[in-house]
């Protein structure tokens, strides 16, 4: 088994935004190097709330070509989409029968998305847990990038992964294997703004289904609305402090202090080094510039891929190809295993 394979995925839920890049796909595509990378655009898991069956198609695209415009290789890595690969829902309704009822009860996740309505939401919501464990358990892989939002599913992976090892001892050693057929994945945690806030509301995180344009700048946006979000970006009265300590209570100061550093690719701390002293206006001036210095050329690159759908349709049926030559003799052992 691989020992530096890393699964993750981004949901085609649309609003791709400055959060989804900082936080997921730009590091995605800095693990090229050291990793053997799946990346998944997660279409089954956003079905599990309500998507408009028009719309869904071209929020696949999109997610793909914000993966390939970030620099993702499909080439030296696979790239391709979650409902292409039919043993990702075939080992999930496995993994539907040893999760329990219990562990899943307790994911925070799913209280928030259904809110006060639970028993209108969906079963696949409440069972999106064991997809995510089956997503990172087909190709046995060994590592994910997380923000702070998944952390406590990936900790249900690693239950399920143990549980399965544990229930099924004797038929995955007469397999072969001694030390268990699924490994435990290990979260890779990420530095500056994992967490990018809503530019309304510093006590949010930017998200894709805020009802505020004006939260996040998207992935799409043009320079004009960039610097039109930033200046309209909630702050404070004060000037930024000199010294990361006095960001402390001041969650929308801290925020695009955090954002800039991510963009610039420094720390907080190097941000209030050059910028420490400056009005809002000032600093936002300069945020704005290294924003759109940033974000123009993948926003570029994925309009062009975008002009091109065909291309994009070839690179996930490729994609999948490749991830089922993976995924399915894994799946085939877990049938053994199961005695199917
Ligand atoms: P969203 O949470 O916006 O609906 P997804 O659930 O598809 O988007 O998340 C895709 C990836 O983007 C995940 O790895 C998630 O941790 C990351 N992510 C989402 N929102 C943010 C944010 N505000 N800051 C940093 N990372 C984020
Ligand atoms: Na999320």
């Amino acid at each position: 088994a691989p020992t530096n394979r890393v699964f993750s995925g981004v949901q085609p839920t649309g609003n791709l935004h400055l959060g989804n890049y900082l936080g997921a796909i730009s590091r995605f595509a800095g693990l090229q190097d050291d990793y053997e990378c799946i990346y998944c655009v997660v279409d089954m898991h956003a079905i599990t709330v309500w998507q408009e069956p028009r719309e869904l198609e071209r929020h696949i695209r999109e997610v793909t070509a914000a993966y390939l415009a970030a620099g993702i290789d499909p080439d030296s890595h696979i790239v391709f989409n979650q409902s292409q690969v039919a043993e990702h829902a075939e080992l999930a309704w496995v993994l539907n029968c040893v999760a329990r009822i219990g562990w899943l009860n307790r994911m925070t996740q799913f209280k928030e998305k259904a809110g006060k309505n639970r028993e209108n939401a969906s079963v696949g919501l409440y069972a999106y847990p064991a997809l995510m464990a089956a997503d990172i358990l087909v190709y046995r892989a060994t590592h994910v990038p997380v923000g702070e939002d998944q952390k406590q599913h990936l900790e249900l992976t690693r239950d399920v992964a143990t549980k399965f090892n544990l229930d099924f001892e004797e038929s995955i050693r007469a397999l072969g294997y001694e030390e268990g057929f699924f490994p435990l994945p290990e979260p890779l945690i990420t530095g500056t703004a994992t967490r990018v806030m809503s530019l309304r509301d510093g006590t949010k995180k930017m998200s894709k289904s805020d009802p505020s344009d004006l939260s996040r700048i998207n992935l799409t946006d043009d320079a004009d609305a960039i610097a039109k979000k930033i200046r309209k970006a909630r702050t404070d009265p004060d000037p930024l402090p000199h010294e990361v300590k006095g960001l402390e209570a001041r969650p929308e100061a801290a925020n695009l202090v955090g954002v800039y550093a991510a963009l610039a690719g420094g720390t907080s701390a190097d941000v209030l080094a050059e910028h420490g002293g400056a009005q809002f206006a000032d600093f936002k001036q300069a945020l704005i510039e290294v924003a759109v210095d940033k974000l123009a050329p993948v926003t570029g690159e994925m309009n062009r891929l975008m002009a091109d759908p065909g291309h994009i349709d070839r690179v996930l049926a490729g994609g999948a190809d490749k991830a089922r030559a993976i995924a399915a003799p894994i799946y085939d052992e877990v049938r053994r295993i199961v005695g199917f």
